[in-house]
Protein backbone atom coordinates (compact mmCIF):
# COMPACT_ATOMS: atom_id res chain seq x y z
CA UNK A 1 0.00 0.00 0.00
CA UNK A 2 1.49 3.54 -0.57
CA UNK A 3 -0.61 6.37 0.74
CA UNK A 4 -0.94 10.27 -0.88
CA UNK A 5 -1.91 13.38 0.58
CA UNK A 6 -2.93 16.59 -0.77
CA UNK A 7 -2.85 19.31 1.84
CA UNK A 8 -4.89 22.16 -0.05
CA UNK A 9 -6.12 25.73 0.77
CA UNK A 10 -9.45 24.42 2.17
CA UNK A 11 -8.56 21.10 3.32
CA UNK A 12 -6.65 18.10 3.83
CA UNK A 13 -7.18 14.39 1.89
CA UNK A 14 -5.32 11.23 2.17
CA UNK A 15 -5.79 8.36 -0.15
CA UNK A 16 -4.50 4.58 0.50
CA UNK A 17 -4.36 2.87 -2.62
CA UNK A 18 -2.73 -0.49 -4.06
CA UNK A 19 0.66 0.64 -5.35
CA UNK A 20 0.43 -1.85 -8.00
CA UNK A 21 -3.21 -1.59 -9.60
CA UNK A 22 -4.11 1.72 -7.81
CA UNK A 23 -6.70 0.22 -6.07
CA UNK A 24 -8.67 2.60 -3.63
CA UNK A 25 -8.35 1.64 -0.09
CA UNK A 26 -9.06 3.63 2.11
CA UNK A 27 -9.26 7.66 3.12
CA UNK A 28 -9.35 10.48 5.03
CA UNK A 29 -10.34 13.99 5.02
CA UNK A 30 -10.32 16.97 7.11
CA UNK A 31 -11.04 20.70 7.13
CA UNK A 32 -8.76 23.91 8.32
CA UNK A 33 -9.53 27.12 8.10
CA UNK A 34 -8.60 28.79 4.72
CA UNK A 35 -8.17 32.17 4.05
CA UNK A 36 -4.94 34.00 2.47
CA UNK A 37 -2.65 33.42 6.01
CA UNK A 38 -2.79 30.46 7.75
CA UNK A 39 -0.98 28.95 10.69
CA UNK A 40 1.03 26.11 9.85
CA UNK A 41 0.16 23.89 12.29
CA UNK A 42 -3.58 23.98 11.52
CA UNK A 43 -2.80 22.01 8.30
CA UNK A 44 -0.70 19.46 10.83
CA UNK A 45 -4.46 19.08 12.59
CA UNK A 46 -6.17 18.42 9.79
CA UNK A 47 -3.55 15.62 8.40
CA UNK A 48 -3.49 14.13 11.79
CA UNK A 49 -7.33 13.67 11.56
CA UNK A 50 -7.32 12.98 7.70
CA UNK A 51 -4.85 10.26 8.35
CA UNK A 52 -6.71 8.82 11.31
CA UNK A 53 -9.95 8.40 9.29
CA UNK A 54 -7.98 6.75 6.58
CA UNK A 55 -6.58 4.20 9.65
CA UNK A 56 -3.73 5.49 10.36
CA UNK A 57 -0.53 5.01 7.98
CA UNK A 58 1.43 1.79 9.68
CA UNK A 59 0.87 -0.42 7.04
CA UNK A 60 1.96 1.75 4.08
CA UNK A 61 5.39 1.04 1.88
CA UNK A 62 5.51 5.01 1.15
CA UNK A 63 3.55 8.24 1.26
CA UNK A 64 4.37 11.69 -0.35
CA UNK A 65 2.65 14.90 0.19
CA UNK A 66 1.57 17.19 -2.21
CA UNK A 67 -0.14 20.65 -1.45
CA UNK A 68 -0.94 24.16 -1.91
CA UNK A 69 2.05 25.89 -3.67
CA UNK A 70 4.25 29.03 -2.90
CA UNK A 71 3.05 29.76 0.79
CA UNK A 72 5.79 31.18 2.80
CA UNK A 73 6.78 29.14 5.36
CA UNK A 74 9.69 31.06 7.29
CA UNK A 75 11.25 28.81 10.23
CA UNK A 76 13.50 30.26 12.99
CA UNK A 77 16.85 28.59 13.79
CA UNK A 78 14.93 25.81 16.49
CA UNK A 79 12.71 24.93 13.65
CA UNK A 80 9.86 26.86 14.85
CA UNK A 81 7.14 28.44 12.62
CA UNK A 82 8.02 32.39 12.81
CA UNK A 83 4.18 33.68 11.63
CA UNK A 84 1.13 32.50 10.05
CA UNK A 85 1.76 31.24 6.14
CA UNK A 86 1.58 33.86 3.56
CA UNK A 87 -0.59 31.66 0.61
CA UNK A 88 -0.55 31.53 -2.90
CA UNK A 89 -3.42 33.97 -2.64
CA UNK A 90 -2.76 36.49 -0.80
CA UNK A 91 -1.77 39.58 -3.01
CA UNK A 92 -0.49 42.19 -0.51
CA UNK A 93 2.67 41.22 -1.70
CA UNK A 94 2.02 42.84 -5.09
CA UNK A 95 3.99 45.67 -4.38
CA UNK A 96 7.01 43.88 -4.10
CA UNK A 97 6.61 41.70 -6.97
CA UNK A 98 6.43 45.00 -8.64
CA UNK A 99 9.26 46.20 -7.09
CA UNK A 100 11.86 42.98 -7.88
CA UNK A 101 10.94 43.21 -11.93
CA UNK A 102 12.61 47.00 -11.48
CA UNK A 103 15.44 45.47 -10.03
CA UNK A 104 16.36 43.52 -12.80
CA UNK A 105 15.58 46.19 -15.03
CA UNK A 106 11.95 47.04 -14.76
CA UNK A 107 9.19 46.77 -17.62
CA UNK A 108 9.55 44.22 -20.79
CA UNK A 109 13.85 43.99 -19.50
CA UNK A 110 13.23 43.12 -16.05
CA UNK A 111 9.85 40.71 -17.22
CA UNK A 112 12.53 38.44 -19.78
CA UNK A 113 15.33 39.18 -17.13
CA UNK A 114 13.31 36.68 -14.73
CA UNK A 115 11.55 34.71 -17.51
CA UNK A 116 15.68 34.22 -18.40
CA UNK A 117 16.50 33.50 -15.00
CA UNK A 118 13.57 31.46 -13.19
CA UNK A 119 11.01 30.42 -15.45
CA UNK A 120 8.56 32.79 -14.49
CA UNK A 121 7.80 36.83 -14.32
CA UNK A 122 7.13 37.91 -9.98
CA UNK A 123 3.71 37.91 -9.60
CA UNK A 124 1.65 38.34 -5.84
CA UNK A 125 1.73 34.13 -5.37
CA UNK A 126 5.32 33.62 -5.57
CA UNK A 127 7.16 33.16 -2.43
CA UNK A 128 9.93 35.41 -2.94
CA UNK A 129 7.93 38.28 -3.13
CA UNK A 130 6.47 37.27 0.12
CA UNK A 131 9.52 37.30 1.22
CA UNK A 132 10.17 40.48 0.35
CA UNK A 133 6.88 41.63 2.16
CA UNK A 134 8.40 40.10 5.33
CA UNK A 135 11.60 41.71 5.39
CA UNK A 136 9.98 45.54 5.09
CA UNK A 137 6.78 45.24 6.56
CA UNK A 138 7.92 42.94 9.53
CA UNK A 139 11.46 43.61 10.13
CA UNK A 140 10.92 41.80 13.83
CA UNK A 141 9.79 39.00 12.21
CA UNK A 142 12.33 38.97 8.77
CA UNK A 143 15.42 38.60 11.64
CA UNK A 144 14.37 35.69 13.33
CA UNK A 145 13.95 33.61 9.77
CA UNK A 146 16.37 31.19 9.44
CA UNK A 147 14.96 29.13 6.89
CA UNK A 148 11.55 29.09 4.10
CA UNK A 149 9.72 26.26 3.10
CA UNK A 150 6.92 25.83 1.26
CA UNK A 151 3.62 23.96 2.69
CA UNK A 152 4.21 20.41 1.12
CA UNK A 153 7.91 20.42 2.57
CA UNK A 154 7.13 21.38 5.69
CA UNK A 155 4.45 18.55 6.27
CA UNK A 156 6.53 16.45 4.83
CA UNK A 157 9.57 17.50 7.30
CA UNK A 158 7.04 17.24 10.29
CA UNK A 159 5.71 13.62 9.06
CA UNK A 160 9.69 12.23 8.96
CA UNK A 161 9.81 13.73 12.64
CA UNK A 162 13.04 15.66 11.71
CA UNK A 163 14.09 18.92 13.45
CA UNK A 164 17.27 20.30 11.74
CA UNK A 165 17.02 22.81 9.19
CA UNK A 166 19.17 20.92 7.15
CA UNK A 167 17.27 18.22 7.01
CA UNK A 168 14.28 20.06 4.78
CA UNK A 169 13.59 18.72 1.52
CA UNK A 170 11.67 19.60 -2.09
CA UNK A 171 10.77 18.39 -5.08
CA UNK A 172 11.60 20.47 -8.65
CA UNK A 173 7.63 21.23 -9.04
CA UNK A 174 7.15 23.26 -6.08
CA UNK A 175 10.60 24.84 -5.79
CA UNK A 176 9.81 25.80 -9.64
CA UNK A 177 7.10 28.57 -8.23
CA UNK A 178 9.32 30.29 -5.65
CA UNK A 179 11.19 32.69 -8.00
CA UNK A 180 14.85 31.69 -6.14
CA UNK A 181 15.36 27.69 -8.36
CA UNK A 182 15.58 27.81 -11.37
CA UNK A 183 13.81 24.28 -13.25
CA UNK A 184 15.78 24.80 -16.38
CA UNK A 185 19.29 24.17 -14.72
CA UNK A 186 17.99 22.74 -11.69
CA UNK A 187 19.90 25.43 -9.14
CA UNK A 188 18.78 27.77 -6.67
CA UNK A 189 19.61 31.31 -7.10
CA UNK A 190 20.61 32.59 -4.11
CA UNK A 191 21.54 35.83 -5.56
CA UNK A 192 17.58 36.48 -6.55
CA UNK A 193 17.06 35.05 -2.88
CA UNK A 194 19.10 37.64 -1.13
CA UNK A 195 17.55 40.68 -3.52
CA UNK A 196 14.10 39.75 -2.35
CA UNK A 197 15.14 38.83 1.28
CA UNK A 198 17.96 40.67 2.24
CA UNK A 199 20.15 38.28 3.37
CA UNK A 200 20.51 34.65 2.77
CA UNK A 201 18.57 31.97 4.16
CA UNK A 202 18.71 28.46 4.24
CA UNK A 203 16.40 26.02 1.57
CA UNK A 204 15.25 22.57 1.36
CA UNK A 205 17.28 20.53 -0.83
CA UNK A 206 15.78 19.94 -4.10
CA UNK A 207 15.22 16.30 -4.77
CA UNK A 208 14.60 14.17 -8.03
CA UNK A 209 11.42 12.90 -8.88
CA UNK A 210 11.83 9.54 -6.58
CA UNK A 211 14.35 10.84 -4.24
CA UNK A 212 13.94 10.30 -0.47
CA UNK A 213 12.82 13.20 1.80
CA UNK A 214 12.95 11.25 5.49
CA UNK A 215 10.94 8.34 6.48
CA UNK A 216 7.99 7.49 8.98
CA UNK A 217 8.68 6.16 12.16
CA UNK A 218 7.84 2.74 10.37
CA UNK A 219 10.82 2.73 8.19
CA UNK A 220 8.63 3.75 5.21
CA UNK A 221 9.92 6.33 2.49
CA UNK A 222 8.76 9.85 2.41
CA UNK A 223 8.97 10.73 -1.83
CA UNK A 224 9.75 14.18 -2.47
CA UNK A 225 5.96 15.55 -2.93
CA UNK A 226 5.11 18.01 -5.49
CA UNK A 227 2.98 20.93 -5.92
CA UNK A 228 -0.71 20.56 -6.24
CA UNK A 229 -1.18 21.22 -10.00
CA UNK A 230 2.17 19.13 -10.71
CA UNK A 231 0.72 15.68 -9.08
CA UNK A 232 -2.77 16.55 -10.61
CA UNK A 233 -1.06 16.01 -13.63
CA UNK A 234 0.42 12.51 -12.53
CA UNK A 235 -2.97 11.92 -11.00
CA UNK A 236 -5.11 12.65 -13.68
CA UNK A 237 -3.38 9.97 -16.16
CA UNK A 238 -3.71 12.97 -18.95
CA UNK A 239 -2.12 11.71 -22.72
CA UNK A 240 -0.20 13.40 -24.91
CA UNK A 241 -2.79 16.46 -26.63
CA UNK A 242 -4.56 16.32 -23.45
CA UNK A 243 -4.97 19.44 -21.62
CA UNK A 244 -5.93 19.74 -17.63
CA UNK A 245 -8.27 22.22 -16.78
CA UNK A 246 -8.87 22.45 -13.01
CA UNK A 247 -11.46 24.03 -11.39
CA UNK A 248 -10.51 24.28 -7.67
CA UNK A 249 -10.13 27.46 -5.45
CA UNK A 250 -7.67 28.41 -8.12
CA UNK A 251 -8.10 27.64 -11.63
CA UNK A 252 -5.30 26.28 -13.70
CA UNK A 253 -4.65 25.16 -17.28
CA UNK A 254 -1.44 22.86 -17.49
CA UNK A 255 -0.23 20.38 -19.63
CA UNK A 256 3.34 18.67 -19.06
CA UNK A 257 6.11 19.12 -21.38
CA UNK A 258 9.42 18.70 -22.74
CA UNK A 259 10.08 21.81 -23.32
CA UNK A 260 10.05 25.00 -20.81
CA UNK A 261 7.35 27.73 -21.67
CA UNK A 262 9.45 31.24 -22.78
CA UNK A 263 6.59 33.99 -22.01
CA UNK A 264 7.72 36.92 -20.86
CA UNK A 265 4.81 38.47 -20.36
CA UNK A 266 3.91 35.95 -17.28
CA UNK A 267 0.97 34.64 -18.67
CA UNK A 268 2.56 31.27 -18.70
CA UNK A 269 4.73 29.71 -16.03
CA UNK A 270 7.49 27.80 -17.00
CA UNK A 271 6.83 25.11 -14.09
CA UNK A 272 8.54 21.97 -13.36
CA UNK A 273 6.74 18.85 -12.96
CA UNK A 274 6.83 15.12 -11.04
CA UNK A 275 8.87 13.41 -13.60
CA UNK A 276 12.00 15.42 -14.69
CA UNK A 277 9.87 17.44 -17.37
CA UNK A 278 8.23 20.82 -17.12
CA UNK A 279 4.83 21.94 -16.86
CA UNK A 280 3.45 25.09 -18.58
CA UNK A 281 0.80 26.86 -16.71
CA UNK A 282 -2.01 29.34 -16.18
CA UNK A 283 -3.15 29.98 -13.09
CA UNK A 284 -6.20 32.68 -12.10
CA UNK A 285 -7.18 33.17 -8.60
CA UNK A 286 -11.07 32.93 -9.40
CA UNK A 287 -12.43 29.23 -10.30
CA UNK A 288 -14.93 27.62 -7.92
CA UNK A 289 -15.59 30.01 -5.80
CA UNK A 290 -17.47 31.94 -8.38
CA UNK A 291 -19.61 29.21 -8.63
CA UNK A 292 -20.09 29.84 -4.59
CA UNK A 293 -20.28 33.30 -5.27
CA UNK A 294 -23.68 33.25 -7.77
CA UNK A 295 -25.25 30.70 -5.49
CA UNK A 296 -24.88 33.12 -2.51
CA UNK A 297 -25.79 35.96 -5.05
CA UNK A 298 -28.88 33.79 -6.19
CA UNK A 299 -30.05 32.28 -2.83
CA UNK A 300 -29.87 28.74 -4.61
CA UNK A 301 -28.21 25.70 -4.38
CA UNK A 302 -25.29 24.52 -6.65
CA UNK A 303 -27.66 22.34 -8.66
CA UNK A 304 -30.06 25.03 -8.88
CA UNK A 305 -28.13 27.29 -10.41
CA UNK A 306 -26.54 24.60 -13.26
CA UNK A 307 -30.34 24.28 -14.14
CA UNK A 308 -30.89 27.93 -14.22
CA UNK A 309 -27.28 28.48 -16.25
CA UNK A 310 -28.58 25.28 -18.41
CA UNK A 311 -32.10 27.46 -19.16
CA UNK A 312 -30.80 30.60 -20.44
CA UNK A 313 -29.62 30.64 -23.72
CA UNK A 314 -26.03 30.83 -24.68
CA UNK A 315 -23.85 33.85 -24.02
CA UNK A 316 -27.12 34.62 -21.74
CA UNK A 317 -28.09 37.71 -24.07
CA UNK A 318 -24.80 39.88 -23.49
CA UNK A 319 -24.69 39.58 -20.16
CA UNK A 320 -20.78 39.05 -18.89
CA UNK A 321 -19.50 38.40 -15.19
CA UNK A 322 -16.17 39.25 -14.89
CA UNK A 323 -15.16 36.90 -12.04
CA UNK A 324 -12.26 38.96 -10.29
CA UNK A 325 -13.87 38.78 -7.47
CA UNK A 326 -10.37 38.15 -5.46
CA UNK A 327 -8.67 40.46 -7.29
CA UNK A 328 -6.55 38.18 -10.14
CA UNK A 329 -3.42 37.08 -11.42
CA UNK A 330 -3.89 36.21 -15.60
CA UNK A 331 -4.27 39.06 -16.14
CA UNK A 332 -2.31 40.55 -13.22
CA UNK A 333 -4.58 42.73 -11.97
CA UNK A 334 -4.10 42.14 -8.27
CA UNK A 335 -6.82 44.88 -7.35
CA UNK A 336 -9.35 44.27 -9.73
CA UNK A 337 -12.88 43.97 -8.88
CA UNK A 338 -15.55 41.77 -10.72
CA UNK A 339 -17.94 42.98 -13.00
CA UNK A 340 -21.57 42.81 -14.42
CA UNK A 341 -21.88 44.01 -17.83
CA UNK A 342 -24.68 44.12 -20.04
CA UNK A 343 -27.42 44.48 -17.71
CA UNK A 344 -30.92 45.09 -19.27
CA UNK A 345 -34.53 44.41 -18.36
CA UNK A 346 -34.35 41.31 -20.82
CA UNK A 347 -31.00 39.92 -18.69
CA UNK A 348 -31.92 40.93 -15.62
CA UNK A 349 -33.55 37.34 -14.18
CA UNK A 350 -31.13 34.77 -11.82
CA UNK A 351 -31.43 32.57 -15.27
CA UNK A 352 -28.83 35.19 -17.28
CA UNK A 353 -27.11 35.83 -14.12
CA UNK A 354 -26.27 31.97 -13.78
CA UNK A 355 -25.66 31.69 -17.21
CA UNK A 356 -23.19 34.69 -17.03
CA UNK A 357 -21.09 33.07 -13.90
CA UNK A 358 -20.51 30.23 -15.45
CA UNK A 359 -19.85 31.26 -18.44
CA UNK A 360 -17.36 34.14 -17.14
CA UNK A 361 -15.52 31.83 -15.19
CA UNK A 362 -14.81 29.10 -17.96
CA UNK A 363 -14.30 31.99 -20.13
CA UNK A 364 -11.32 33.36 -18.16
CA UNK A 365 -9.81 29.63 -18.19
CA UNK A 366 -10.65 29.48 -22.32
CA UNK A 367 -8.19 33.03 -22.09
CA UNK A 368 -5.62 30.79 -20.47
CA UNK A 369 -6.19 27.53 -22.88
CA UNK A 370 -4.92 29.81 -25.85
CA UNK A 371 -2.29 31.15 -24.07
CA UNK A 372 -1.01 27.75 -23.56
CA UNK A 373 -1.53 26.92 -26.88
CA UNK A 374 0.04 30.49 -28.29
CA UNK A 375 3.35 28.96 -26.61
CA UNK A 376 3.13 25.89 -28.28
CA UNK A 377 0.98 23.37 -26.19
CA UNK A 378 -1.05 20.71 -28.10
CA UNK A 379 -4.36 20.87 -27.31
CA UNK A 380 -6.39 18.07 -28.59
CA UNK A 381 -8.68 17.51 -25.50
CA UNK A 382 -9.05 19.40 -21.82
CA UNK A 383 -9.78 17.16 -19.25
CA UNK A 384 -11.84 18.93 -16.23
CA UNK A 385 -11.21 17.98 -12.98
CA UNK A 386 -11.63 19.70 -9.67
CA UNK A 387 -14.84 21.19 -7.73
CA UNK A 388 -16.12 22.85 -10.52
CA UNK A 389 -16.42 20.07 -12.72
CA UNK A 390 -19.08 18.36 -10.76
CA UNK A 391 -21.15 21.44 -12.19
CA UNK A 392 -23.41 19.74 -14.77
CA UNK A 393 -23.72 23.40 -16.64
CA UNK A 394 -19.79 23.68 -16.48
CA UNK A 395 -19.72 20.25 -18.30
CA UNK A 396 -22.12 21.45 -20.69
CA UNK A 397 -21.14 24.75 -21.42
CA UNK A 398 -16.86 24.30 -21.67
CA UNK A 399 -16.47 22.71 -24.94
CA UNK A 400 -17.95 25.41 -26.55
CA UNK A 401 -15.93 27.94 -24.80
CA UNK A 402 -12.73 25.92 -25.10
CA UNK A 403 -13.28 25.12 -28.37
CA UNK A 404 -12.60 21.13 -27.83
CA UNK A 405 -14.32 18.19 -26.27
CA UNK A 406 -14.12 17.99 -22.80
CA UNK A 407 -13.81 14.31 -20.86
CA UNK A 408 -14.72 14.80 -16.85
CA UNK A 409 -13.32 12.17 -15.21
CA UNK A 410 -15.30 10.43 -11.94
CA UNK A 411 -14.97 12.62 -9.72
CA UNK A 412 -11.98 12.31 -7.43
CA UNK A 413 -8.96 13.29 -5.03
CA UNK A 414 -6.90 13.91 -8.23
CA UNK A 415 -3.79 15.73 -6.11
CA UNK A 416 -3.71 12.95 -3.47
CA UNK A 417 -3.74 10.34 -6.52
CA UNK A 418 -0.71 12.19 -7.99
CA UNK A 419 0.69 11.90 -4.28
CA UNK A 420 -0.09 8.23 -4.20
CA UNK A 421 1.30 7.41 -7.88
CA UNK A 422 4.60 9.35 -6.90
CA UNK A 423 4.94 7.15 -3.91
CA UNK A 424 4.42 4.21 -5.59
CA UNK A 425 6.96 5.37 -8.11
CA UNK A 426 9.34 5.88 -5.22
CA UNK A 427 8.43 2.08 -3.18
CA UNK A 428 8.46 -0.10 -6.82
CA UNK A 429 11.28 1.82 -8.51
CA UNK A 430 11.68 2.14 -12.33
CA UNK A 431 11.70 4.45 -15.22
CA UNK A 432 8.43 6.19 -14.33
CA UNK A 433 5.66 6.35 -12.13
CA UNK A 434 3.00 2.84 -12.16
CA UNK A 435 0.62 2.87 -15.17
CA UNK A 436 -3.12 2.44 -12.90
CA UNK A 437 -6.25 1.64 -15.12
CA UNK A 438 -8.47 4.56 -14.38
CA UNK A 439 -12.50 4.48 -14.92
CA UNK A 440 -13.52 5.71 -18.17
CA UNK A 441 -14.25 9.88 -18.19
CA UNK A 442 -17.72 11.43 -19.43
CA UNK A 443 -17.19 13.14 -22.78
CA UNK A 444 -18.92 16.31 -23.84
CA UNK A 445 -18.48 17.62 -27.53
CA UNK A 446 -18.96 21.10 -28.67
CA UNK A 447 -22.70 21.81 -29.42
CA UNK A 448 -22.07 24.66 -31.75
CA UNK A 449 -23.12 27.01 -29.72
CA UNK A 450 -22.17 30.44 -30.57
CA UNK A 451 -18.85 31.99 -28.73
CA UNK A 452 -19.60 35.13 -26.11
CA UNK A 453 -15.43 35.46 -25.85
CA UNK A 454 -15.29 38.91 -28.24
CA UNK A 455 -18.18 40.00 -25.23
CA UNK A 456 -16.02 38.75 -22.67
CA UNK A 457 -12.78 40.28 -23.82
CA UNK A 458 -14.29 43.46 -24.31
CA UNK A 459 -15.68 44.20 -20.74
CA UNK A 460 -12.95 42.28 -18.95
CA UNK A 461 -10.36 45.05 -20.05
CA UNK A 462 -13.04 47.70 -18.46
CA UNK A 463 -12.55 46.11 -14.80
CA UNK A 464 -12.28 48.67 -12.37
CA UNK A 465 -9.60 48.55 -9.61
CA UNK A 466 -10.05 48.20 -5.50
CA UNK A 467 -10.03 51.64 -3.53
CA UNK A 468 -6.58 51.88 -2.05
CA UNK A 469 -6.77 51.00 1.94
C1 LIG B 1 -0.42 27.69 -8.68
C2 LIG B 1 -1.27 28.27 -7.62
C3 LIG B 1 -2.45 27.52 -7.16
C4 LIG B 1 -2.17 26.81 -5.89
C5 LIG B 1 -3.49 26.25 -5.37
O1 LIG B 1 0.50 28.60 -9.19
O2 LIG B 1 -1.02 29.33 -7.10
O3 LIG B 1 -2.92 26.64 -8.13
O4 LIG B 1 -1.21 25.82 -6.09
O5 LIG B 1 -3.34 25.38 -4.36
Amino acid sequence: LVAGIDSSTQSCKVVIRDAETGRLVRQGRASHPDGTEVHPDAWWAALQTAIDQAGGLDDVAAVSVAGQQHGMVVLDENGEVVRPALLWNDTRSAGAAADLIEDLGGGEAGRRAWVDAVGIVPVASFTLTKLRWLARTEPENAARVAAVCLPHDWLTWKLSGARGLDTLRTDRSDASGTLYWSPKTGQYRPDLLELGFGRPIATPEVLSPTGVAGHLPNGAPLGPGAGDNAAAALGAGALPGDVVISIGTSGTVFVASDVAPDDPSGTVAGFADTTGRFLPIVVTLNAARVLDAAVRLLGVDHEQLAKLALSAPAGAGGLVLIPYLEGERTPNRPRATGAIHGLTLRTSDPAHMARAAVEGMLCALADGLDALVRHGATANRVVLIGGGARSEAVRRIAPALFGLPVLVPPPGEYVADGAARQAAWVSLGGDAAPTWTAESPEVYEDAGVPLIREQYAAARDAVIDRPEG
